[in-house]
């Protein structure tokens, strides 16, 4: 648990995410010197320590009661919590409010050279991704049979690496893949960054200030809109 009486949040320390998870923070007025390439930074104007980790350590973190907030993907979410529920493990969050940046979709692809395929081209093929879990409940509720190969990085690679025949990873602007000479396929999960509470949180100090907080980020999602 976080025994610290200043309001802990996970954010991404470098990635998709970071530059718009440090403009919110400051939009809802938190001050923080995010200059020196420090693990966490103190506010210099509220209670609130931010950490700044790997993406995919921020759900674990939240859900354990180390940070009482995150913003993360809800593709990282969704991952995590298919894992620790396998696991056994605390997997619930209390999700606070949906954040429009970070949007995302986990979708299939393969080399462009095979041209249009469906997905029952995929049974008994080998997919690399970094979302096991997401994509095994998918192929399951599909009736595909295919095995997932995990890495945490360069999964656009794998096919031309011999790793996998296809791959399943996130899409943004579609870039990364196209350099890599696949062709996007079937979008199996929409992403957007959220706002995700441990559901223990009982400090009455922190509330407060989560209460505080709360409407001010949503006049800065109404003001965008
Ligand atoms: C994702 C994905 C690709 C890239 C795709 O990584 O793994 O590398 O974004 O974006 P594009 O379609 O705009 O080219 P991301 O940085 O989100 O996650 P990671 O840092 O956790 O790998
Ligand atoms: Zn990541
Ligand atoms: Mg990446």
């Amino acid at each position: 648990m976080n025994n610290s009486n200043r309001l802990r949040i996970a954010i991404q320390k470098g990635g998709r995410l970071s530059k718009d998870c440090q403009d919110l923070l400051k939009q809802l007025g938190v001050k923080l010197n995010l200059r020196e390439q420090r693990l966490i930074a103190h506010s210099t104007n509220m209670p609130i320590d931010v950490l700044r980790v790997r993406d995919d350590d921020i759900p674990g973190l939240v859900m354990d009661g180390v940070c009482d907030l995150g913003i993360v993907g809800e593709n990282v979410l969704v991952e995590v919590q298919a894992e620790r529920m396998r696991q056994g493990v605390p997997s619930e969050v209390t999700k606070l409010s949906k954040l429009d940046f970070g949007y995302c979709r986990l979708a299939l692809a393969w080399p462009q050279e095979l041209g249009a395929r469906d997905k029952s081209w995929f049974e008994g093929k080998r997919i690399a991704t970094t979302y096991p879990e997401i994509l095994t409940q998918w192929l399951k509720r599909e009736g595909i049979n295919a095995s997932t190969v995990m890495l945490t990085g360069s999964v656009e690679v794998a096919p031309r690496a011999g790793l996998s025949d296809a791959i399943c990873d996130l899409v943004s602007t579609g870039a990364t893949l196209e350099a890599n000479g696949l062709i996007q396929g079937e979008t199996i999960l929409e992403s957007n960054a959220c706002l995700i509470q441990n559901k223990d949180l009982q400090d009455a100090d922190k509330l407060a200030l989560i209460n505080k907080l709360m409407p001010r980020l949503r006049g800065v999602r109404q003001a965008k809109e």
